[in-house]
């Protein structure tokens, strides 16, 4: 059977749901069963969810869950975080804690500068291009003062506009690079908008325009966030040798690729969960984070550590495109939310709360990898899981957590213990 489809995104829900059961579901009415269990009781609400994207069959749920006690700059916060990975909230959530009695995080907005790009092709003379782009350099620019009426108002807009050549990378290559502030926005509608409007005024014989879209690459759209304490404070026992050995470990990701990779992923669980959770684009925050992490032409740590003068101190410095207004960030019910628990921030608040997450779990990887190993904390919660695919009881969860208390968790091994109480053997 072919299951090629034409005008699917024209079929009602229904029909959609019916194709897909036909086509894929081994049982049929169960697979529709599953997908109805997700569907919102809300009729309105499951619309508004249902016109995010084409082709909306259902909703897919991921927790969303609150790591509190953050204090940032003497401010306290919870923030709220959506993410499947079990460790990551527990792991915030300790790491505010442990940072709220000493002294808590530090955070400033360092730039707030976007880019997008005109890329176009032109085989004549560089001079002549030179000279024409002088010469409608500002015609460009008011060409977009429709577009950009309202974000001036706000302080934002078009900051630059300059003509780059990149012959020396690709044949006949240049782009118009745009730089813009865009408020509490994130811009990519605003930014997209304007350059399409500067694309299509820019016209002269042999000018070709390839395309036009903004650069998720935004290093001048930098936040810092950082913690320090007396090296004494860092740790029970064995302080200074715990406080060296987080610093070996920064130090190992800012020359091992192979760690780097993982060590920025352990900070990208903390931003994209917060990132998620206020309606904004993770995908572009991480593509841009690790397209900063290889600025110098290798890929390293995102976050910096170091002891001087008895004094450990602990620091990211991320770029990230975010906003408070626009998108989905009003859209979405639990987006806007959100946003309310967390005090209604400025864009640049929630880029100094989300590089607040993103240091809090590194903290947390490395303080757990550097000392008791990462395996304990990440058991607890995978066992969890386990006993949730094996569908034990809340009775049985207890008994086998328990049980299991400092041994090795394994998924068979759950599995026999659970068999063995329910059966005896
Ligand atoms: C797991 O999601 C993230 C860690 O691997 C990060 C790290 O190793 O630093 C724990």
């Amino acid at each position: 059977m072919s299951k090629m489809i034409k005008g699917f995104s024209k079929f009602s829900k229904t029909e959609k749901v019916n194709w897909l059961a036909e086509n894929f579901f081994h049982d049929k009415s169960s697979g529709i069963d599953t997908l109805k269990q997700y569907y919102n009781e809300d009729p309105e609400l499951q619309q508004l969810h249902d016109e995010f994207i084409e082709n909306t069959i259902s909703n897919f749920y991921i927790p969303y869950a609150i790591a509190p006690n953050f204090l940032i700059n003497g401010k306290t916060y919870a923030i709220p975080m959506a993410i499947e990975e079990s460790s990551v909230v527990a792991a915030a959530s300790l790491t505010a804690k442990f940072w709220s009695t000493r002294g808590g995080f530090k955070t400033k907005v360092i730039s707030t500068t976007k880019t997008g790009q005109v890329h176009f092709t032109y085989k004549g003379n560089k001079d002549e291009l030179r000279d024409y782009f002088s010469s409608v350099k500002s015609k460009l620019i008011h060409s977009t003062d429709h577009i950009t009426a309202n974000m001036r108002k706000r302080g934002g807009g078009i900051v630059d506009i300059e003509l780059r050549d990149k012959t020396e990378n690709l044949a006949d290559y240049y782009q118009i690079h745009v730089s813009f502030l865009t408020g509490d926005s994130m811009g990519a509608n605003f930014i997209n908008s304007c350059l399409e409007t500067i694309a299509a005024s820019f016209q002269k014989e042999g000018i070709f325009i390839v395309m036009s879209i903004l650069s998720n690459y935004v290093p001048d759209c930098l936040v810092r966030a950082e913690v320090t304490c007396k090296v004494e404070d860092f740790f029970p026992e064995n302080a200074e040798l715990y406080a060296r050995k987080f610093v070996q470990a920064v130090q190992i990701a800012e020359v091992e690729p192979y760690r780097a990779v993982t060590h920025n992923k352990g900070i990208m669980n903390g931003i994209d969960a917060v990132v998620l959770a206020t309606g904004n684009d993770f995908r572009a925050v991480a593509a841009g984070a690790h397209a900063y992490a290889s600025r110098e032409g290798r890929y390293k740590s995102l976050t910096g550590a170091s002891v001087v003068n008895g004094l450990f101190n602990f620091w990211i410095e991320i770029p990230m495109a975010l906003g408070t207004v626009g998108g989905l960030t009003r859209l979405h019910p639990l987006a806007k939310l959100s946003m309310e628990i967390l005090q209604n921030p400025t864009a640049s608040e929630l880029m100094q709360i989300v590089a607040v997450a993103g240091l809090a779990q590194n903290f947390a990887a490395l303080k757990a990898l550097t000392t008791t190993g990462i395996q304990q904390g990440h058991m607890k919660m995978h066992l969890m899981n386990i006993l949730n695919q094996l569908e034990a009881n809340v009775h049985e969860k207890e008994l086998i957590v328990e049980a299991f208390k400092g041994k090795t968790v394994s998924h068979s091994a759950v599995a026999e213990y659970l068999h063995h109480m329910r059966t005896g053997h």
